[in-house]
C-alpha cells in the first residue's frame, strides 16, 4: 500500500523546498531538473512535496484564484487566465430533498474553459515551461484536452489531445479545436488513449498533462481550500463530507492531499478533516468495486459505458492516492445510474446551477447514500459539480425541455401557451396591460381568439 505519510526532512534534491517523492518506495527526486512522471526505481506514483506547509493564514495576501494560494504551490504565478474562486452554491431545494443539514454546490463549471481541468494546469503548463518542453499533450474524455489546448494557447506551446473517436461532448471538441490542440481521435476508449500518450512521453515526444503528472494535482487542491475556507467563514465549521464524481481519480488524490497538508501545518485537526466521498457512472464504477470489496488497487474494466462520457474511465490511474484518501476520511464510494444522473442534472438546472451529466453524479450520489442510510441527515455536505452545462449541448438538450415549434405570430403564441392558464402570466398580463401598447395587443388577442371560437361554431 501507498505511504502518503508527509515528512519534515528536506531531502539534498529539494529546490526551494519543493521536490518529488515515489508513493510506493519512498525515493526523492529534484523537481524540475528532469522530467518524469513516474519513480525511475519502482514506477509508482509521485507526489509533490514540500518544507514549509502554510496555513490559511498564509493565504491572506494579494492574489486571486489558484494563484492566491501560491504558498500551497511550486510556484507564485503560473500561466493563468485565471482560474478558481469558483461559487460554493446554496442549493435550498436539493438540500430539503435529500434531507442533510446542509447542502452546498460548488460549481467548479465556472472555471475560464468551464471545468476544474484549468486549476491543474495553471500549474502544469507553468511546469512545463520550467522544464523547457515545447510540445504538451494529453488523453482525454474532453475536458482535459480542452483546458490543455487553452493554457497551451496562453503559454504559446504546441498541443497534441488523444480523444476516444466519437465518445467526447462538442462542447469539448469546439475548445480543442479553436484553441488550436492537434485533435487525434483515437478507435477506442480513453484509457486507450492515456496508455499511447504514456508512451509518446516515455519516449520523449511531449509533455504529458494528464492527472499522472504530480503538479497537476497541485493546482486541483485549491478546490479543497476554497472549500474549507468559504464553508467556515459560512457556517463557522468546515464541511462533513465533500461527495464528487471520480474518473481518473485525479480530484479524489488531490483534495485528500490537500487535507493531509492541513493537518500537518496544524491549519485542522485530523478530525476536521471532510469524509471523501466518490460517485462514479454504474457502468464505469472500478473505484466502487475496490472500495466495497476492499481491494487495494482497481480492477482495470475493459469495457466500460455511460452518458456521462467525461466519466467513462476504466482504469483510474490515481487509484493509489484516491482509495487511501477514501478510507483515511471515513468516506465511501458509490455508482449511480445514467438515469439518476439526468435527474440529478434536472434538478441542479431547477435551481439555476447548469452542469454536464458527469458533474451530476455527485447530487445522484448523495441521494442514493441518502437513502440507503450511509449519509445522515446532521451531517453538512458539499458536492462538487466539476464541468459546465454547455460542454454536453446534446446532454443537455435531451434532459431538457423539447423545442415547441409556433407559427410567426403574437396571436399563434398566446394560443399555443394557454394565455389564460396560469396565474403567474394573468397577474404580469394585467400589470402590462396598464401601458396603451399591450392594450392593443391583448384587444387583438381578445378580437383573435373571439373569431377562431367563431370560426369552429
Ligand atoms: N468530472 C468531469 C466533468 C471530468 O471531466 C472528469 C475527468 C471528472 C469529473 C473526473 O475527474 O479524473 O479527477 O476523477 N475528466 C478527464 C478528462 C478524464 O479527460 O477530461 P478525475
Amino acid at each position: 500500500m501507498a505511504d502518503l505519510q508527509l515528512t519534515d526532512d528536506v531531502p539534498p534534491e529539494a529546490a526551494d523546498g519543493v521536490w518529488l517523492a515515489c508513493i510506493e518506495c519512498g525515493e526523492t527526486f529534484a523537481p524540475f531538473e528532469e522530467v518524469r512522471y513516474t519513480c525511475d526505481d519502482c514506477d509508482g506514483l509521485l507526489e509533490v512535496r514540500y518544507g514549509d506547509l502554510p496555513t490559511f493564514e498564509d493565504f491572506e495576501g494579494e492574489g486571486s484564484g489558484v494563484w492566491r494560494y501560491h504558498a500551497a504551490l511550486p510556484f507564485d504565478v503560473g500561466v493563468t487566465l485565471p482560474e478558481g474562486d469558483t461559487p460554493l452554491h446554496e442549493v435550498p431545494r436539493i438540500e430539503e430533498a435529500a434531507g442533510v443539514d446542509s447542502l452546498r454546490v460548488k460549481h467548479e463549471g465556472m472555471n475560464p474553459t468551464g471545468s476544474f481541468k484549468d486549476r491543474g494546469m495553471t500549474v502544469g503548463v507553468r511546469v512545463a515551461q520550467e522544464v523547457g518542453v515545447d510540445r504538451l499533450a494529453c488523453a482525454s474524455t474532453g475536458n482535459t484536452s480542452a483546458a490543455l489546448a487553452a493554457y497551451g494557447a496562453r503559454g504559446d506551446m504546441e498541443t497534441l489531445v488523444l480523444l476516444p473517436a466519437g465518445k467526447v461532448a462538442a462542447g469539448k471538441i469546439a475548445q480543442a479545436a479553436l484553441h488550436k490542440a492537434r485533435i487525434l481521435e483515437v478507435d477506442g476508449n480513453f484509457d486507450q488513449c492515456l496508455d499511447i500518450v504514456q508512451d509518446l512521453a516515455a519516449r520523449g515526444e511531449a509533455y504529458l498533462l494528464n492527472s499522472l503528472n504530480p503538479f497537476r494535482l497541485e493546482g486541483q487542491k485549491t478546490i479543497g481550500l476554497e472549500i474549507m475556507e468559504e464553508h467556515y467563514a459560512d457556517y463557522g465549521e468546515y464541511p462533513d463530507r465533500i461527495v464528487l464524481p471520480v474518473g481518473n481519480a485525479g480530484n479524489t488524490a488531490a483534495l485528500y492531499k490537500c487535507f493531509r497538508e492541513l493537518v500537518k501545518s496544524g491549519a485542522i485537526t485530523e478530525d476536521q478533516v471532510p469524509k471523501l466521498t466518490g460517485a462514479q457512472a454504474e457502468g464505469a464504477a472500478p473505484m466502487v468495486e475496490a472500495i466495497h470489496e476492499g481491494l487495494d488497487e482497481t480492477n482495470r474494466w475493459e469495457s466500460v459505458e455511460t452518458r456521462a462520457t467525461a466519466i467513462r474511465i476504466g482504469n483510474p490511474v490515481n487509484a493509489p492516492k484516491a482509495l487511501p484518501g477514501i478510507r483515511e476520511t471515513g468516506g465511501t464510494a458509490v455508482a449511480v445510474s445514467d438515469e439518476e444522473i439526468t435527474e440529478a442534472q434536472r434538478e441542479l438546472a431547477g435551481e439555476g446551477v447548469g452542469v454536464e451529466p458527469a458533474s451530476a453524479a455527485s447530487v445522484a450520489g448523495l441521494h442514493k447514500l441518502r437513502e440507503e442510510g450511509e449519509i445522515e441527515a446532521d451531517e453538512s455536505v458539499v458536492c462538487l459539480t466539476t464541468g459546465h452545462l454547455l460542454k454536453d449541448p446534446d446532454a443537455a438538450a435531451e434532459a431538457g425541455n423539447d423545442p415547441e415549434p409556433v407559427a410567426n405570430s403574437t396571436e399563434a403564441v398566446l394560443e399555443h401557451i394557454g394565455a389564460e392558464s396560469s396565474s403567474t402570466v394573468r397577474r404580469g398580463a394585467s400589470k402590462v396591460l396598464t401601458s396603451p401598447l399591450a392594450l392593443v395587443a391583448g384587444g387583438l388577442g381578445v378580437a383573435y381568439l373571439y373569431r377562431k371560437l367563431r370560426s369552429k361554431e
